[in-house]
């Protein structure tokens, strides 16, 4: 990161984000005083279900296709034109090296183009402030437990870029669970959502999964051995409709059970009442149930994005590109993208 020495000037500035690090192309435009102008997304998930997971070449080729219609779109959305950008904020990681060089590519020549700054912006980073584009804000500091496809991370947030991590999946992450169980019941891709959905006609108390690592200290997490247990309790079952729903709904509650104990240690722990829930299993109803309950039971508060911005969007990029270009805290010219890329490794804003 270098200062691009105009922050004094850049209060207001009009952001354009891209996202582009797995399967969704999005595109927003925030404004420092007017908020979220617009937002565009295209989900490549039609085409990737057919091979029954993201197949990467397919995910950057695409993104290279919907990059500039819905960055066309999303300016007549605003009503806002080109020149008005001042500045670009792109996801350069975490996620697929070839879709993210996609988004990285554009959106810093974008910027060469139009003469204003730029900024790659770590994914997980979006994901965390997701929840800052609602009314009611959450302030900080506060607990912010992250569920997508490719991470679960339990992190103390003191600020924007101060962030320590209290525990992370040690295998698969919450959302890859979801994907990975609903695959071996036969529910296509993504299965997060559809066994989530399937789960709400099981019949609760027909299965018990066990809860990993909640019978020992610490905040790390340990989901692959559930698929297995999945798995298994399938194979014994006798494959009837009824049977996928009672261990979808299991499964679910497992998950769910698992993330909310370690919420409960993470808050307890850090003595913070806020939590804030994001990344795409966030929008699991189940979840947010059992975190309503928790947030009672602590008196605590707990904050999400709305739905549509729990899973992978531009709005997120855009909001979090803001606060660092305004921070003055733009990229030279060379460009690259991060596939792994430690959240804790960001700088704070001041
Ligand atoms: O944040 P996201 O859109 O992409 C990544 O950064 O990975 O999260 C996608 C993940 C997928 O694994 C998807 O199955 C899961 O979030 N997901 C859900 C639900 N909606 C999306 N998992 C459980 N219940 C849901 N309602
Ligand atoms: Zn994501």
């Amino acid at each position: 990161m270098c200062p691009v020495g105009q922050a004094e000037t850049m209060r207001a500035m009009l952001i354009l984000g891209i996202e582009t690090s797995c399967d969704e192309t999005g595109i927003a435009l925030y404004h420092g005083e007017r908020g979220l102008l617009s937002h565009t997304l295209f989900s490549q998930v039609a085409m990737h279900s057919e091979f029954g997971g993201v197949v990467p070449e397919l995910a950057s080729r695409d993104h290279v296709h919907r990059l500039l219609p819905l960055l066309g779109e999303a300016l007549e959305q605003a009503g806002v034109s080109r020149r008005e950008i001042d500045g670009v904020a792109y996801t350069s990681g975490p996620g697929l090296i070839g879709a993210l060089l996609v988004g990285v590519s554009m959106g810093r020549s974008l910027a060469w183009a139009l003469g204003v700054p730029a900024v790659g912006v770590h994914h997980m980073e979006g994901h965390l402030l997701a929840p800052m584009l609602e009314e009611d804000p959450p302030d900080f500091p506060f607990v912010a437990l992250l569920v997508s496809g490719g991470h679960t991370l339990l992190v103390a947030v003191q600020g924007v870029g101060r962030y320590t991590i209290l525990g992370e999946s040690l295998d698969d992450a919450a959302g890859e669970a979801f994907d990975k169980t609903a695959k071996m019941l036969g529910l296509g891709y993504p299965g997060g959502p559809v066994l989530a959905k399937l789960a709400g006609e099981g019949r609760p108390g027909r299965y018990r999964f066990p809860r990993p690592m909640t019978d020992r200290p610490g905040l790390d997490f340990s989901f692959s051995g559930l698929k297995t247990f999945a798995l298994t309790t399938w194979q014994q079952s006798d494959q009837s409709a009824q049977a996928q729903a009672d261990i979808a709904l299991a499964f679910q509650e497992a998950v769910v059970d698992t993330l909310a104990i370690k919420c409960k240690r993470a808050l307890q722990q850090s003595g913070l009442k806020r939590l804030v829930v994001a990344g795409g299993v966030s929008a699991n109803k189940g979840l947010r149930e059992r975190l309503a309950l928790l947030g009672e039971e602590l008196g605590a508060k707990v904050y999400y994005p709305r739905p549509e911005f729990c899973t992978d969007n531009g709005a997120m990029i855009a909001y979090a590109g803001y606060l660092r270009l305004k921070a003055g805290q733009g990229v030279p010219l060379a460009f690259g993208a991060t596939p792994r890329w430690p959240i804790e490794a960001l700088p704070p804003l001041d």
